[in-house]
C-alpha cells in the first residue's frame, strides 16, 4: 500500500454538500493568526483529510524536520549547510540569531548614517539584483513604500538594458545611491548591470562612484574585490536562500524607503508565524493545512497550477514573488535521497491582480477544463483615499468569485452553465503594514516546507537553473556546442 493510499481512498465530496454536511466547517477550516484571516472552507479538505496528512506528515517527520530547521541542522543537504532565515526573525539557534543580530545592526547603522547625511544628498536609491536578490525587497518597497516617501527606490534587475536606461531617465546620479544585491556575488545579470550604473555615475562626473555603493551579499570578500568598501558591505548569512532572503540584508532598500522601525516589526510578524508553525498542532497549524490541500490538489486530483490572486493593488507583486519561492523551491524531480520522485511535484504557480484578473482569465477558472486551486488575498483596510465604494467593489469582487467558483449554476445552455465544486482558500487581511507583510510571508514560506518534506523534496537548492547559466556563459565566450536551431538564432542575431 503506497503512503498515499489513505488519503486517495478517501471519498471526493462536492464543497457545497461538505458544508452542508457540517455546520461547523468554516470553524474548522478557518483560523486568525497575526492579523490575518485564513479561510480553508472552500478547498476539498475534511477532518478525514486532514487526519490522513497529519499521518503521512508524521510518517514523514515532519515535526522533527521542522525542528531540524529551526535548529540550525544541515537541512539542506544537497549543499549540505544549514537553511537559516528563521533566525533573521530572531527564531532558531541561538548562536546563529545572535549573528544575525550583529548583521542587523550593521544594516541598522547604515541606514543612521545615509539617514544623517554621511553620503551626501540621497533622493534615489538603485538596487540592482535578480531573482530573490530583486523579487522579495521589490513586493516589500512597492507594498509598503509607496505613502512612506523617503526615497525614490528603483529596482533593477533584468540584464536588457532598456531597464536600467528608464531609471537612468528619471534619477540624479549624484543623488544615487547604488545597493548591489547579489548573495554569491557573481550573478552574470546583477554584475553587468552594477558596472553599467557606475559607468553612468562616472560619466556623470560623480566624484568617487564607488563610494556611493552598498553590497548586500553572503560573500563580502566578493565584494570588496568588485570594489566596494569593506565598511559598506552589509554580509548576511550563507544559511539564508536567495527567495528566504528579504529579511537580511537582501531587504535593505526596504529599510531605507520604511525605516528601520518598519523593518523590524516586519520580522515581528514573521516571528509570530513561525512560533505558531512551531508550536500548533497540525490541524491548526495555518501553513501545515494550506500545504495539505496543495497536496490533496497536486496528488490527487491531479491540478498541475494553482493560482494566488491579490484583490489589492500593493499586493501586486505577490504572485511573481510567490512563483519564485514555490516553484524554485519545490520544482523537482528527485528526492532528497536522489531518487526519482515518482509523483508530480509541486505545481505551476501562476496568478495576478483581482479585479483585473476576472476581466482575462477567471473564463478559464470557472469553465476550463483544468481543476486550478484558486487564492484570494485581500485587505480589509484600503490603501487609498477614494470614495470607499472603490475598495468595497474590490472586496465583493473577491468573495463572490470564491462564492461562483464553489457553487456553479445550471442552466439550459451547456455554453452558460457552470460545474462549480471549484476549490479556493482565501486570505483576509486586517491591513496591510509591515507586520502583516511579515506575517503573510512567513506562512507563505513553511507552506513550501512543509509540502517539500511531504513530497520528500529539498527545498532550499536550485540546481536546475545552472545549466541554462552554464550554456549561456559559453555562448558569451563564442563556444558552447549548440544544436542547428540555437546556432541559427545566435547567426541571424549576431552575424
Ligand atoms: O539563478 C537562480 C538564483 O540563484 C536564485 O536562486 C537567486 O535568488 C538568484 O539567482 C540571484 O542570485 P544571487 O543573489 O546570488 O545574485
Amino acid at each position: 500500500m503506497s503512503d498515499w493510499s489513505a488519503i486517495e481512498a478517501l471519498p471526493q465530496t462536492r464543497l457545497t454538500e461538505l458544508f452542508e454536511a457540517d455546520p461547523e466547517r468554516l470553524g474548522r477550516f478557518s483560523l486568525d493568526l497575526a492579523g490575518i484571516h485564513f479561510d480553508w472552507s472552500k478547498t476539498h479538505l475534511t477532518p478525514e483529510l486532514v487526519t490522513a496528512f497529519a499521518a503521512l506528515a508524521t510518517s514523514r517527520d515532519l515535526a522533527a524536520r521542522r525542528d531540524a530547521l529551526f535548529a540550525g541542522e544541515h537541512v539542506n543537504v544537497t549543499e549540505d549547510r544549514p537553511v537559516t532565515h528563521t533566525h533573521e526573525r530572531g527564531e532558531g539557534a541561538a548562536e546563529i540569531v545572535a549573528v544575525a543580530r550583529g548583521y542587523h545592526d550593521r544594516m541598522r547603522q547604515l541606514v543612521d548614517a545615509i539617514e544623517a547625511g554621511a553620503f551626501g544628498p540621497v533622493s534615489h536609491i538603485l538596487h540592482v539584483g535578480i531573482g530573490g536578490s530583486a523579487l522579495g525587497p521589490h513586493l516589500l518597497v512597492d507594498a509598503l513604500g509607496r505613502e512612506a516617501g523617503r526615497y525614490d527606490v528603483a529596482i533593477v534587475s533584468n540584464v536588457d538594458g532598456m531597464a536600467l536606461e528608464d531609471v537612468f531617465g528619471d534619477f540624479d546620479p549624484a543623488a544615487t545611491l547604488l545597493l548591489v544585491a547579489s548573495k554569491t556575488f557573481t550573478t552574470t545579470e546583477t554584475l553587468m548591470n552594477a558596472d553599467s550604473v557606475i559607468a553612468w555615475m562616472t560619466e556623470a562626473g560623480v566624484e568617487d562612484p564607488y563610494g556611493r555603493v552598498v553590497a548586500l551579499t553572503a560573500q563580502p570578500d566578493k565584494a570588496v574585490e568588485w570594489g566596494v568598501d569593506e565598511t559598506r558591505v552589509l554580509p548576511f548569512n550563507e544559511g539564508v536562500g536567495g527567495r528566504y532572503s528579504f529579511w537580511s540584508s537582501i531587504g535593505f532598500p526596504a529599510a531605507l524607503a520604511l525605516g528601520w522601525d518598519r523593518f523590524e516589526e516586519m520580522l515581528e510578524g514573521a516571528a509570530e508565524v513561525d512560533r505558531h508553525f512551531r508550536l500548533a498542532a497540525l490541524h491548526e497549524n495555518a501553513p501545515a493545512l494550506a500545504a495539505f490541500a496543495d497536496l490533496y490538489y497536486t496528488q490527487v486530483r491531479h491540478a498541475e497550477t494553482r493560482a494566488p490572486f491579490a484583490y489589492d493593488e500593493r499586493l501586486r507583486l505577490l504572485p511573481s514573488y510567490l512563483q519564485q519561492l514555490e516553484m524554485e523551491s519545490n520544482g523537482k524531480g528527485v528526492t532528497v535521497d536522489g531518487q526519482p520522485l515518482g509523483r508530480p511535484s509541486a505545481a505551476i504557480t501562476w496568478g495576478g491582480v483581482g479585479t483585473d484578473a476576472q476581466h482575462a482569465v477567471f473564463q478559464l477558472l470557472h469553465q476550463g477544463t483544468h481543476l486550478v486551486p484558486v487564492e484570494f488575498i485581500a485587505v480589509i483596510e484600503p490603501g487609498d483615499t477614494l470614495p470607499e465604494e472603490h475598495h468595497r467593489a474590490l472586496l465583493n469582487n473577491a468573495f463572490a468569485q470564491g462564492a461562483a467558483l464553489m457553487k456553479g449554476k445550471q442552466a439550459d445552455d451547456p455554453a452558460r452553465s457552470y460545474s462549480g465544486d471549484r476549490p479556493s482558500s482565501t486570505l483576509l487581511l486586517d491591513q496591510l503594514d509591515a507586520r502583516t507583510l511579515g506575517a503573510l510571508i512567513a506562512f507563505y514560506e513553511h507552506r513550501v516546507f512543509v509540502n517539500g518534506v511531504i513530497l520528500q523534496i529539498n527545498s532550499f537548492d536550485q540546481f536546475g537553473v545552472e545549466l541554462g547559466k552554464e550554456m549561456a556563459k559559453a555562448a558569451e565566450k563564442g563556444g558552447g556546442d549548440f544544436d542547428p536551431s540555437t546556432t541559427d538564432l545566435m547567426k541571424r542575431a549576431f552575424g
